[in-house]
């Protein structure tokens, strides 16, 4: 659809910015916190670029006042962060850390001090390693409750405060790269254990949203999902089909279990015919039902272009580029399902994800029209190297990627889509999981890089100027 005139941004729309824990906080072992699977998987030979970890991070944890005072001057709508768990429980379950507790009540506090609404995410990939050591975490279905018992205790003390809570940060990429690819902690490369996991943590998302349902009446969460839409590489129909089973394997495997409380036809009966499927028992699916999200938080980084895949085609997963040079990311594929290749008509960054804009408006589209649920973009935003010359950064290349997202959101709320917000991907800069320090996503340019923490001195970026002004006009200045 073409319009010729675009929909306004509503009143109250969040303009914000989102992190993580363990990307951004630091202090790994300070006051009580106990260790999670990052902070033990990133001390492992090969594992993180440059051995990168989070030990100090961005130092989030002691300099959140002066991180916040920027956001106030920025005049953020909203602060996406996660609770890290093992800091409220160091040994995952049992006795609660006060200091822990106290840390996030500060921030809290400090945020609506300064006008900005903080959306909590309570789980993001950072779990207790206590948890993966007694009973193998997301493999046990003890985790249900646990996770349950760690949830109460947030909503208890924080749902007074806190109106918008994220669940599970991308369940599909934290159990993929955990699961099948090996990528992320705990390491693993097993379809089978890969799905049981994935059941089991669809089973705790929504027993958290079953209780919160019952602590934070007016509240609202949901789960954040890492939505990449397809697009078929031509339109022979296989390549058409092929498009339609990555959609079916990559999106609705989790958006119809979250929505729906049940899993799609035809990559379940595939799952069924290998044998590989997830055991479901008595009382999963009434579970799910009653847990179902109020919206469906998307990260959304990039499209992808599928065609065709042999019997015996592309197995396995691609070659991931953490080095930041072009062209070094690998296809990957699922045997007699699909497999990606470059779409020709799109630019990429030098992380050689595909920039589109267009992509976000459609995938919005899709999840709108397929679930009738209101979305909150928890994450978007551009990864590169960035220069800090003279005190300034000139990431004019950031700011273009923003401005054709934010214009594509426009865009699908003037076509009907129900948005309640952006967040940016991210408000400074932080400790990319694999990546290390290099890829830079903030508005604030931190100063340190994988080999010298530096002073980690604050420096706003040029687009922490020009996203100012999107927000005081309410996107009407973009
Ligand atoms: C999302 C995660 O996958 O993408 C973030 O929720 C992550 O934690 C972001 O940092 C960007 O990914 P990357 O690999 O470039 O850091």
């Amino acid at each position: 659809m073409i319009h010729s005139e675009l929909d306004k941004f509503k009143d109250g729309f969040l303009w914000g910015s989102a992190s993580a824990a363990y990307q951004v906080e630091g202090a790994f072992d300070k006051d009580g916190k106990g260790l999670s699977i990052w902070d033990t998987f990133s001390k492992l030979d090969g594992t993180t670029y440059k051995s990168t970890n989070g030990d100090i991070a961005v130092d989030h944890y002691n300099k959140y006042k002066e991180d916040i005072a920027l956001m106030k001057e920025m005049g953020l709508k909203a602060y996406r962060f996660s609770i890290s768990w093992s800091r409220i429980f160091p040994e995952g379950r049992g006795q609660v850390n006060e200091d822990g507790l106290r840390f996030y009540d500060n921030l809290i506090d400090e945020l609506i001090k300064n006008d900005i609404k903080p959306i909590i995410t309570i789980y993001h990939w950072d779990l207790p390693q206590k948890l993966q050591d007694l009973y193998g975490g997301w493999e046990s279905r003890e985790i249900i409750d646990d996770f349950n018992n760690y949830c109460i205790t947030l909503y208890k003390r924080y749902g007074d405060r806190v109106k918008y809570w994220v669940t599970l940060n991308e369940q599909n990429v934290f159990i993929l790269l955990g699961y099948k690819l090996a990528l992320h902690p705990p390491m693993v490369k097993d379809d089978k254990r890969m799905l049981n996991a994935n059941h089991i943590a669809s089973l705790a998302n929504a027993k958290a949203i079953e209780s919160f349902r019952k602590y934070v009446p007016n509240g609202m969460i949901g789960p954040s999902f890492a939505f990449t839409p397809n697009y078929a590489y031509t339109c022979k129909t296989e390549d058409v089909l092929a498009r339609e089973n990555a959609e079916d394997m990559n999106c609705h495997w989790w958006l119809d279990i979250y929505c729906w409380g049940t899993y799609p036809t035809f990559t379940l009966n595939r799952y069924e015919r290998q044998g590989v499927a997830p055991e479901i028992e008595d009382g999963d699916i009434e579970l799910l039902e009653r847990g179902k999200p109020d919206f469906i938080g998307i990260n959304y980084y990039r499209s992808e272009t599928v065609e065709a895949n042999e019997i015996d085609g592309i197995s396995d997963f691609e070659e991931i580029n953490a080095s930041g040079k072009k062209g070094t990311a690998k296809n990957y594929g699922v045997p007699g399902v699909f497999k990606t290749i470059k779409n020709p008509h799109l630019d990429s960054t030098n992380w050689d994800w595909e920039i589109d804009p267009t992509g976000l408006r459609i995938g919005i589209r899709r999840i709108n029209s397929r679930y009738r649920l209101p979305i909150l973009i928890t994450e978007n935003g551009l990864g590169e190297f960035d220069r800090l010359e003279d005190g300034q950064v000139n990431d004019d290349y950031r700011i273009n990627y923003i401005r054709n997202h934010i214009k594509a959101c426009q865009e699908a709320i003037t076509d009907g889509a129900e948005l309640l917000g952006y967040c940016t991907w991210s408000f400074t800069d932080l400790l990319s999981w694999l990546n290390g320090y290099q890829k830079r996503y903030g508005f604030v340019y931190v100063d340190r890089d994988e080999s010298n923490v530096k002073d980690l001195r604050r420096f706003k970026k040029k687009s922490f100027y020009w996203y100012k002004k999107v927000i005081e006009t309410n996107g009407e200045v973009l």
